[in-house]
Formats: C-alpha cells, structure tokens, sequence
C-alpha cells in the first residue's frame, strides 16, 4: 500500500518516454505462495532519450531477485520504494539492449485485486491502470507498446487450465506433475492491458464467421457449476460482434476471443486483449437467479469490453489524463448498442432516459462537488479515483454531442478517420476532436471546452411571443459554476435540439447550437403562441433553467413527440411540487392516469413516467439539504400517486402478467417491470389488502425479476410478511452467492419504516453475518455500499450514527482494499451543502478519517479533496 507524502501528477507535465520496449518475455510459475516471474525486455532507446540515462523501471510490493543486462549480471542498480532504476548502461543506452529481471510476488495474500491474484483457488490479473508493476518491474505506461510472448507454469491438478493474451502457441507436460502453456499476442499493447488466468475453468464455446469470412473462436470461462449460467453472454458478445461491424466497419482481429469471469473483482469487468476479465455479476444469469436489470447490463458489459478492443486497444491512451478518450467513447458504443437492441424506437427512447439519469444522480453531484473535474482532468495523486461517472457517463456525453453535430453519418467518418490516422498508437482526445473536425471540414475549436471546464453548464432560456408580429424569440444564455474551484472563462459550444409545438404540428425539430454566452433566435410565422420542447433527446448534458409555465409542462407532457422531453416535464412537474413539500395536485394525478391508461404507450415508458426524481438528484435542487425533509416530502407524494390512482394500479397489475413460460425479450421486461411498479404502489397505498398478493407473486414466481420484485415490494414498505419470504430467500438461493448479494443488498438498502428495527441496526447485523466478506467487493458493495451511498434516508440520520458507521468502515476496509475504500469515501463528498445538524455530523466523521494512521494514497485523496 502506498501511504507516502501525498504526490500530484499534472497533464501538462506529460513527457514522452525516455525508454520503450520491443519484444517481451514472461516466464511465471505459478504458486499462491511464492510466484516467481522471469521477464526479458528488449529496450529501445525512446523519442526523448538522452545518452547516459538510467532505465527506470516500475515495481511495487515485488521481492527483487536478480537482474542481468545483454546477458551479464548487472550489479548498477538502485532499489527504492515503487522503483527499480538501472544505471550504466551499455552504449549509455543509446542502441537496443536487453533487460532479465527475476523477482517475486505472494498473490494468496494480495487482497487489493491489482495485479496477480488468487481469488476461489484460481489465479487472475487486474493491471489496469497501475496493476503491471506488482507482477514485475516495468515501464508501466500506456504510451509504452510492447509484443508479450508470456509462458505459465503451474500443477497441473490445481490449474489445468492456464491462459493469456493472443494466441496459444505451445503446451507441454513437466517433471514433478507441473505443465506449461506459451502464449503469444501479435499485438502490441500497454502493459495496463496484459491478463493471466490460472485454475479449473470451463467454457462455453462458439465458432463465428465475421465480416470478412474468417472464422474465430470465442470462450466463456466459469467456474464449472457456471457454464449453464454463461448463454446469455455468449449471445450478447456475438451480437456485439456483429453491431460493430455494421454500425462501424469494425471487425474482430484475433483468431480467439476470451472471456474468464472472477467472483472477486473491483469493477465491473476489463477489457485485456483477446482476455477480457469481469466481474461473475455481468456474466452469470438464469431467468431463475438473474433480473431483467442484470440480462440488460450484461449485455451492455460485454458489449462495452468487447468494443474497447478497438476504442483502447487498437487505440490506446498516451497516458492516464486520456482516459475520456477510451472511456466515454466506448460508453457512448455500448449505449448506442443497448438502444439499438431495444428494437424499437420508444426501447431506444426507454434506454436514453435511462441513461440520463444515472447522469444527473450521480455525475451532476460529482461536477458540482470537491471531486469535480473535467472529463480529462488535469491533475491526479491516485490514478484509481478517476475512473468516475464523469470520464464515463459525461465523457459519452461529450461523444454523443459530436454525433449530434455531426450527423451520424459525419461522426462515422470521424471514426474512420480517427482509426486511419492513428490505429496502433497512444493518442489524446486532441486527435479524436481532430479527427472529428477534419473528417467533416468543421471547426471545432470551441468543442474543446468540454474537455478542460468541469461543471455542468446551466442553459437560461427566455422567451418572448409577439402575436401582432406572429414572431417568437428566444434567447439563450448560458453559465457554469464549477465544484473544483478551476475559473471558467469560456462559453461552451451546447448543440439543442428544440422543436416548437404548435396546434397545427407545422414546426419541424432544429439544432440551435448555443456558442456564446447570449444568443437570441427568432422564429416566423407563428400564428399562436408555441411550447417550447428544448434539449430533446438531451442533446447536451446541462442543466435547463427554464420557468416554463405549469400549462406548457402540462402540454408536453401530455403531446410532446420527444419522448426523453415528455418524461421529462412530468419529472420538472413532480420535482416542483416535492421541493415545495406539496402533493400532486389533480391535474397532475389527471395525467398520470392519462399515461397509464394509454393503449398504445410503451410500458416501460408507462413506468419511467411514473418515476420520482431520486433523492440525490433533488438534492441537487437545493442549498441546504435536509435529508429527512425530502425523504418525507418525497414519500408523501408517493403515497398521494400511489392511492389517488389504486383503481388504475390494480388493473395494470392484472394487464401487465405475462402468462406461460418466462421470455427475457424487451416487451415481457417492460410489462414486468410496470406489473412490479404497480405492486410497489399497490403496497403503498393498501399494504394489508396487497402484501398477500406479493408473497402470493414471490412464492409462485418462475423467474427472479418478479420474485425479487415482489420481496423488495414486501421489504421496502415494511410489510409484516417481509421477514418471512426473506429467510425462505436467504435458504432458497444459500448457494448462489450472486443472488445472496441482492439478499444483502435489499435489506441495506430498505428506506426507514416507521415502528421497525432502523436500517443502521440491520445493517450491523449484516456485518456480523457469516456469510458476509470484508474482501469480497460485491458482498461489502452489497451491504456497506448499498447502505452508505444508495439510502440516503436512511444514512443521514441527525445524531450522526451513520456517518460514524461509514468512518468506521472506510477505515476497516482501507486497509484490505484501497479502491474500495476510497469508493466509499466519497458517499460524504456534499457535506457543505447539507443543513445542520447533518453538516457538522458529516465533518467529523471525515476528520476522523483524515487523522488515521496509516491511510492509502486512494482514500486520502478522497478525504483531503473533500475536507478541502
Ligand atoms: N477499463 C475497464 C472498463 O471500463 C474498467 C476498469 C478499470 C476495470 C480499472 C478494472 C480496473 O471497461
Ligand atoms: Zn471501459
């Protein structure tokens, strides 16, 4: 663990390497214990080399054996902290040389899941971004390419299965029941992208023909009780295949594709040339263990790993500040993707609104805290802290708009161009906007801001309509207060596409690109006054600040042919309401009923109109946040939709079943996730005529989307069945440690309930449980997580226990998993902006952790940002 001074690194410091590598040789033998790892480096002297300069190579927590250069033992060298630096170089460096390291690390006690790992007796590697230098001494940048032919010894017994990137090119048998496979990758690539597996593995497996008729191979490794669990990600990988040939020209470049799924994992899943790792949560699923949500974000998972072979691999990062530059752009692949799988056009809508708002309840917080940055930030101490919904959700945003200025024929051939120029190399998001502005012969100068100004820009609209002129003006201005104290001096360039609604349906959707900090359009012919429908589709991540009048939001939301923009003017509508503590008035209950009972709407659609903005997002709506406040006034609204509209509830939950046997396809999951809303309603409003359905719908289920549905139904209003189906549960699903998590995560993440046990308490139960794991990530997301970051009512409590709970418990977990940790660490980021006693609550407890011994680089920077 690094627990030095805290150390900055600065974008514009960035030079390039003084040293690269050709061709890389690894030899490791595996052993839990004791894993030596014999590497032979072929160095080049780099773009920036100077004669007589040392070779500094990277390592951390590795045990030094040995070290010879063009094959004589060296003995210049120095050994510190985090490096190896090799002095007196032959020809001072300046003509190839090699490099033959020996060194040793322990993976069984490796419990920060960068590097090499044991995880259920089987070996796994996780080296982006910093991993590489704790398997052996490295130059671990993206910017240093190299070939890897890698050879891995192990027992044959315990690890009969032995994998690496590219290509299988030998195996043998070894004395003493050992064996080897030999590796080779034809591609050269950053360390960051290296990965091995060791251990007893299965695979599903499938051959495919793409494109350009060649056939390849593709494997889903799992544990053995898995493999009848892996179908639905082998589907997803081929039709993520096939979407990138058609969608981008794109083809598949290895004979084989791999991908090994790991039950201890710190993210989601990674994206390792030809050997994507990820986390079991986005391979595994059975209609029976599975819900709708995780089919849908496996396929997004796979998609979006598989998609990096090209946006990261092919095309790499020159370094860490970039990392918008893989990242957004291969989430903005992955959603377009999801959308086109919906089939149709209001799935596609369904997955934008989606999409949205993961941003603006997790990425608008972000920009308006103190751990704001832009997109490519300018400065970092612990790399691991910035793999955050801003590089990822707003950097795909910032993608999303070039397509919507450019047309989606323009943005294909910015890709095309960005591929031509720069396949092969580490690049910036400098050359992607090149390449965008070139391909199309536009000037994209002012596009450039939203990679240097964090925040998220505010868009004041004003109106006017002059009726004897039959004109409507309307002027733009736009501002942005950043969180991170960075000073904003420059408009951004926002692409909004608007429409004006009229009676006569005459006006046809424009693209006003806002450029400057005023602009003022005026629109013709406008016989009658229109509403006005802006920032359709979200079209720019901004915030609106718009007095549209109570009957224009009525109006769209009733007739606006957006769907992103319908949904949200009943999302402003209800938000208005709730933060002036009042109950939807009969007007907006005549709408909802309006929506529910449309024929031909989309249910899934049905189900987000019926959404309430959630808390973190209503708190950004505030200056002093009072937790339990809004909890309150939000619940009392609920409760108000729920009962005002019981009649239209009952009768979707009876239209909404799905009878025969289950189908995972996108019209049976949006009718069970309206059914599932309806129960949750029909809960609220009438729990003891309900909660006998519910347990009547969790005992008789087929499938885990509407048993599950119906148990957090039951938990989340606080039903006396509760305790009854979750120990039947708990016994049902003992084995299936996927499923146990959801069983964690329910109870952790359960709003307060009047006259019951306080979710705190449960919580500290759940800790002592024997089946929960300090070093699992999935099971202390499910639990510590769930409850510090995703319940708020139930985490600001006013005498401050939760935040002791969450000190506590940053503090433990420093100390096993420093990634983890500093996850957790954030959930106290918005203290300035709570009301007291919350705020003073909330400081102490991250002085607390700030004034502990012994904290990681992760965790520390995360609390000092916040501290301020
Ligand atoms: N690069 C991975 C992805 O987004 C995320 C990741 C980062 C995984 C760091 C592990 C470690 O696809
Ligand atoms: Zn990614």
């Amino acid at each position: 663990m690094k627990t030095d001074l805290p150390h900055s690194f600065r974008r514009l410091e960035y030079s390039p390497p003084t040293y690269t590598l050709g061709q890389v040789a690894l030899d490791i033998a595996l052993d839990p214990a004791h894993t030596i790892v014999k590497s032979r480096l072929e160095v080049l002297p780099g773009p920036h080399h100077a004669a007589d300069a040392p070779l500094i190579l990277q390592g951390e927590e590795l045990e030094f054996v040995s070290l010879r250069v063009n094959g004589e033992v060296h003995r210049q060298f120095e050994l510190s902290p985090g490096f190896l630096k090799i002095l007196a170089l032959p020809d001072g460096g300046q003509k190839a040389f090699i490099v033959e390291i020996i060194c040793a690390c322990a993976p069984a006690t490796n419990t920060s899941l960068m590097g090499l790992y044991v995880s259920n007796g089987n070996f796994f590697t996780q080296c982006e971004a910093e991993g590489f230098r704790k398997i052996t001494y490295f130059l671990d940048r993206p910017d240093v390419m190299a070939r890897y032919r890698v050879t891995l010894r192990a027992i044959e017994a315990d690890y009969p299965v032995l994998l690496s990137n590219g290509n299988l090119i030998d195996t043998e048998k070894l004395p003493n029941g050992w064996h080897l496979a030999t590796w080779e990758d034809p591609f050269p690539k950053p360390s960051y992208l290296f990965a091995l597996v060791a251990g007893k593995l299965e695979c599903l497996e499938e051959t495919i023909t793409t494109s350009s008729g060649a056939t390849k191979l593709l494997q889903i490794w799992v544990e053995p009780a898995d493999l009848k669990k892996t179908r639905h990600a082998m589907d997803s990988l081929i039709a993520a295949i096939h979407w990138d040939e058609k969608r981008f020209g794109l083809e598949l470049d290895l004979e084989r594709f791999m991908i090994v799924a790991v039950s201890d994992f710190n993210m989601g899943a990674m994206e390792n040339k030809g050997l994507n790792i990820f986390n079991t949560k986005f391979i595994l699923a059975q209609p029976e263990t599975a819900t709708d949500a995780d089919f849908a974000n496996i396929e997004s998972v796979v998609a979006h790993e598989y998609f990096h072979n090209w946006t990261g691999n092919r095309v790499t990062c020159r370094d860490w500040f970039q990392l918008s530059l893989k990242e957004g752009l291969t989430v903005f692949r992955d959603q377009e993707f999801s959308a086109d799988q919906m089939g149709s056009e209001s799935g596609r809508a369904v997955r934008r609104i989606d999409d949205v708002r993961v941003l603006r309840q997790l990425q608008f917080p972000e920009d308006a805290g103190p751990m704001a940055h832009p997109i490519r930030p300018d400065e970092y101490e612990e790399i691991n802290n910035f793999y955050t919904v801003t590089v990822y959700e707003k950097g795909a945003e910032v993608v999303r708009m070039y397509q919507t200025l450019l047309g989606v024929e323009g943005f294909r051939k910015g890709m095309d161009l960005y591929f031509q120029r720069h396949d092969g190399h580490a690049v910036t998001c400098d050359d992607f906007l090149a390449a965008m502005a070139d391909a199309n012969g536009r000037d994209l100068s002012r596009f450039k801001y939203w990679y240097s100004q964090s925040g998220t820009p505010k868009v004041h609209v004003a109106e006017r309509y002059d009726a004897s002129l039959q004109q409507y003006h309307l002027t733009l201005s736009q501002s942005c207060t950043p969180g991170d104290g960075q000073t904003l001096k420059n408009a951004f360039h926002i692409p909004l596409k608007m429409r004006l609604l009229t009676a006569s349906n005459d006006q046809a959707e424009q693209l006003l690109e806002l450029t400057q900090e005023n602009q003022t359009w005026v629109f013709e012919g406008l016989a009658e006054r229109p509403a006005l429908s802006l920032n359709r589709g979200f079209s720019a991540p901004i915030q609106l600040k718009f007095a549209q009048s109570q009957d224009d939001l009525m109006h769209l939301f009733f007739a606006d042919d957006d769907a992103f923009n319908r949904w949200e003017s009943g999302q402003t509508l209800a938000m208005q309401l709730i933060l002036d503590n009042h109950l939807p008035d009969s007007a907006l209950i005549d709408a909802y009923r309006h929506i529910l009972t449309d024929p031909d709407l989309d249910p899934a659609f049905k189900e987000l109109a019926l959404s309430l903005p959630a808390e973190s997002y209503l708190y950004e709506q505030c200056v002093e946040v009072d937790p339990q406040h809004i909890h309150n006034a939000r619940r009392a609204f609920r409760h108000a939709v729920a009962s005002e509209l019981r009649l239209e509830w009952a009768a979707l939950y009876q239209q909404m079943q799905t009878p025969g046997p289950f189908s995972p396809d996108a019209v049976s999951a949006a009718k069970r996730a309206l059914k599932n809303c309806a129960l949750n309603m029909l809960l609220e409003a009438d729990p003891l005529i309900w909660a006998p359905m519910a347990v009547n719908q969790y005992q008789t289920a087929d499938n885990m989307t509407d048993r599950y549905g119906a148990l957090a139904a039951l938990v989340i209003c606080g039903s006396k069945e509760a305790q009854a189906c979750l120990k039947d549960f708990y016994t049902r699903f003992e084995g299936d440690t996927l499923v146990i998590d959801k069983w964690f995560a329910l109870q952790a993440s359960r709003p307060p309930v009047k006259g019951a046990q306080s979710t705190l308490e449960a919580v500290q139960q759940l800790r002592q449980h024997a089946a929960f794991k300090m070093n699992n990530p999935n099971r202390v997301r499910s639990v510590i997580h769930a409850y510090c970051l995703n319940n708020p009512a139930s985490f600001h409590l006013a005498d401050g226990s939760g935040y002791v709970f969450w000190a506590e418990a940053v503090l433990a977990l420093n100390a096993v998993n420093p990634q983890i940790a500093a996850r957790l660490a954030r959930g106290l980021d918005r203290w300035r902006n709570f009301a007291q006693p919350f705020q003073s609550q909330m400081l102490a407890a991250l002085q607390r952790v700030a004034t502990s011994p012994g904290l990681s680089a992760d965790v520390r920077e995360v609390i000092n940002k916040a501290i301020g």
